[in-house]
């Protein structure tokens, strides 16, 4: 399958990539990077960094950098660390982005590859709205946009209706709910079916010492933050779980309903039911069990 990844590297993120690259059904056209866990530049040197780490070999095209309509952007430095990668203090600058910026990067790779490119968004939704200005053959153009995002009728992450990623970009998402693109939502309803332990953590570190144990690393602090808001002992897999959609529907459930975003008020960054919206495939659950063993299996493929 040919993948892009869209994405704010970010801890959960870096799992997310790290089992793309080790996936033989996945060919990684590229990674395109967007503010949210950091800002945009932070998520681009992470992004080459990490690919780097993981022997991957992608163009790394950078992105957004501001929330449509907004003239600052906070990161979520208490849920990913100063730099990202929990507690990292510095990351590395290996390398260059590509020359072509996020959206033109989108647009021409999915014109090169119609009807047989995945875009897997993994963070704020705004280079798939500036990919769908950009270019109105777009949607058309993309197999399928899977989307780690939003909280269909259930308990928001950031706010008590609004998952992060939905949340840090409110009008770019509803532009996305609003488009002709073929969506597939792997909100918190599926993810947070899902849990890393500290033990698995520990597993990856001894079955894979230099990536496993990297990603052990950068977990601690982002599994201490879970610790501290007292949600569980573990952490769920967002971003990889919307991986996992990509090459494995099968294990997932759904419901199809037209999404809408609230863009003002406290509701703001909410995924309401719209029946005027193009169809939505919605992950309600996941085989939680064969999610993390497929974590595991793929990190264990490393040194
Ligand atoms: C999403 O927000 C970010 O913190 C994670 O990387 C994930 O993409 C979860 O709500
Ligand atoms: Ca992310």
């Amino acid at each position: 399958m040919k993948l892009i990844i869209d994405t704010d590297p970010g801890v959960d993120d870096a799992l997310a990539i790290a089992m793309a690259v080790a996936m033989p059904e996945i060919e990684l056209l590229g990674l395109t990077t967007v503010f949210g866990n950091t800002f945009t530049y932070q998520s681009s040197r992470n992004a080459r960094y990490l690919l780097n780490l993981f022997g991957g070999d992608c163009p790394v095209a950078e992105g957004a950098t501001l929330p449509y309509g907004a003239t600052t952007y906070d990161p979520a430095d208490e849920v990913h660390g100063p730099e990202g990668l929990g507690a990292m203090a510095t990351v590395p600058d290996i390398g260059r982005n590509h020359a072509e910026g996020a959206a033109a990067f989108l647009v021409r790779m999915a014109q090169e590859n119609s009807g047989e490119l995945v875009v897997c968004a993994i963070g704020p939704l705004t280079n798939i709205a500036d990919a769908l200005k950009l270019d109105p053959a777009f949607a058309s153009n993309l197999k399928e946009l899977v989307i780690m995002g939003g909280a269909f009728e259930v308990p928001g992450n950031i706010t008590p209706l609004a998952e992060a990623n939905i949340f840090h970009d409110a009008p770019a998402a509803d532009a996305v709910f609003a488009s002709d693109l073929r969506i597939v939502m792997v909100g918190l309803n599926a993810t947070m079916q899902t849990l890393l332990t500290p033990e698995n953590f520990v597993d990856m570190s001894k079955s894979a010492p230099k990536v496993g144990g990297f990603l052990r690393e950068i977990h601690e602090f982002y599994l201490g933050f879970y610790r501290s808001v007292g949600v569980m002992d573990g952490c769920p897999m967002h971003d990889s779980t919307a991986l996992l959609a990509c090459i494995a529907p099968e294990q997932f459930t759904f419901q199809t309903s037209g999404l809408r975003v609230i863009c003002t008020g406290d509701a703001i960054g909410q995924t309401v039911a719209d029946a005027s919206r193009p169809p939505v495939r919605i992950a309600t659950g996941v085989a939680a069990t064969w999610a993390v063993a497929q974590a595991m299996a793929q990190v264990a493929t490393y040194d």
